[in-house]
């Protein structure tokens, strides 16, 4: 399967901070953000990945991970010119989808947790529909929520409601078949003038294809989204690799340890940041 990492947007919400650096580039705690998502998707076992971002931006990532051979992996990039809603992603993406599944993941979104590797397989291996995945918030109005018909059966997905149907919103982490494309461009634009992701997963909703699977207690799904949430983000991800002398999202690590990179190519990372937790967790990698 492929995967998108959805990296646009102007980032308002954290000027001036943003205001010449791409969100998705500003570090939690130690790392781009951009790795964080990254990380999902190669722990869902994805290779082949598209990075979407501004024109402004685009070139950033482009250096940041080049082709992605340094990881395993595939790295290709397209621009996003005009933000016209997350769907949007699937209309320029439509050639590197190339008619197959595919996972998309925004490049703001954090997620931790033991067993996440399996919950994400499990999306990823399902041959046909769309899977999201809900998570509680207290602040559910700030995203996409889940409605709840008799027995917990889910009826509708609601974007930003003013007032919420249940505490549980929907991360954004998505996979979807081969009709996505198709699904995307058939789209007209909400009331805020753009497609809405909430939209298109209840397309799949509507044929009875959409899986909601629940991340429960036991997984961290982080917001960067303001300044606040950032910093709480960062403290999480120190508090966690402090603790426990590991490291969330070392890209290179997860290579190795999947079997996308050999040994000696992990190990020529591992000395580029010798210096640091990230790179030492590299080199520890390689020698256990
Ligand atoms: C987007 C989606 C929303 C989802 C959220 C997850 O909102 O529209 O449905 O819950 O991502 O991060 P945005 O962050 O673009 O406002």
């Amino acid at each position: 399967m492929k995967g998108i990492i959805l990296a646009g947007g102007s980032g308002t919400r954290l000027h001036p901070a943003t205001l010449v650096v791409n969100k998705q580039l500003l570090p939690v705690y130690d790392k781009p953000m951009v790795y964080y998502p990254l990380s999902t998707l190669m722990l869902a076992g994805i290779r082949e990945v598209l990075i979407i971002s501004t024109p402004e931006f685009l070139p950033q990532y482009r250096a940041l991970f080049g082709d992605g051979s340094t990881l395993g992996l595939s790295i290709e990039y397209a621009e996003q010119a005009r933000p016209e809603g997350l769907p949007q992603a699937f209309t320029i993406g439509r050639d590197f989808i190339a008619g197959g599944k595919v996972a998309m993941v925004l490049g703001d979104n954090i997620f931790f947790g033991n067993g996440l590797v399996d919950l994400l397989r499990r999306a990823v291996m399902r041959p046909y529909g769309a899977t999201v995945f809900a998570y509680r918030v207290e602040d559910p109005e700030r995203y996409g929520v889940i409605a709840f018909g008799d027995r917990r059966r889910v009826i509708d997905i609601v974007e930003k409601p003013v007032v919420a149907p249940s505490n549980y919103a929907v991360t954004g982490f998505y996979v979807f078949d081969h009709r996505v494309c198709d699904f995307a461009a058939a789209l007209t634009p909400s009331s805020r003038g753009e497609t809405e992701i909430v939209d298109l997963a209840r397309r799949y909703l509507d044929l009875g294809e959409l899986h909601v699977e629940q991340m429960g207690r036991g997984y961290a799904w982080l917001d960067t989204g303001t300044h606040d949430s950032l910093l709480e983000a960062s403290e999480f991800v120190r508090t966690i690799q402090h603790r426990q002398g590991i490291q969330i999202a070392c890209l290179e690590e997860i290579a190795y340890l999947q079997g996308f990179i050999t040994r000696e190519q992990a190990a020529v990372r591992g000395r580029l940041f010798a210096k640091t937790a990230y790179g030492r967790a590299i080199l520890s990698a390689i020698e256990n």
